[in-house]
């Protein structure tokens, strides 16, 4: 089911944003962070949700509203915070790439920027698990997860081409947490 797809997506957002926390706190003790790590979360991050997950929720949104007006309107404007939150990724990005080049931003200001991200990032997926989901479950009708399902499979053109995708970005997670599990034993040594 669709939503268990979501969920299942937020468990591994939550993986990177741990692996990201990991290596704030090692820029913070004065350190070097691991920056293939935190370059590739950030790029993991770029690509994925807004190419798969924020468009799955946006169009269960829209169902939402059609369906119960008052429980989407509770939640809000749940397009426009994806797109805070694309905004919010590309200031980490721009303050790492600024980090990594010394170009005079301070460690607290990129900390704060990053901080941030990951606060809103946690805030915005438990209040979809605990809001959004649930409202969504109540409200949809077998038909709209139908027609979510097949335009998610229309709006990929060839569902066996995202499947193959979805292995790809299985295979980056994966990748990411093995660099961090180095990167971890690496500084253990020191
Ligand atoms: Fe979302
Ligand atoms: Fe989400």
């Amino acid at each position: 089911m669709i939503i268990d797809l979501l969920r299942q997506e937020h468990r591994n957002i939550e993986k990177l944003l741990l692996v990201l926390e990991e290596e704030l706190m090692v820029f913070d003790r004065g350190e070097r962070p691991n920056y293939e790590v935190v370059l590739a979360v950030i790029a993991y991050f770029q690509v994925y949700p807004d190419a798969y997950h924020h468009p799955q929720e946006d169009m269960v949104f829209e169902k939402l509203k059609a369906r119960d007006p008052a429980a989407a309107a509770k939640i809000g404007d749940l397009t426009a915070e994806h797109r805070k939150g694309a905004k919010r990724l590309s200031q980490v990005a721009q303050a790492v790439e600024n980090g990594l080049m010394d170009q005079g931003v301070s460690r607290h200001t990129v900390d704060g920027i990053i901080r941030d991200f990951i606060v809103h990032e946690r805030h915005h997926m438990a209040m979809e698990e605990r809001e959004f989901f649930p409202a969504a479950v109540e409200a949809l009708q077998p038909q709209d997860w139908a027609e979510i399902a097949s335009s998610r499979l229309t709006g990929q053109k060839d569902p066996l081409f995202s499947e193959i995708v979805e292995k790809r970005f299985d295979a980056v997670r994966r990748h990411i947490l093995r660099l961090e599990q180095e990167a971890e034993a690496e500084r253990a040594h020191f």
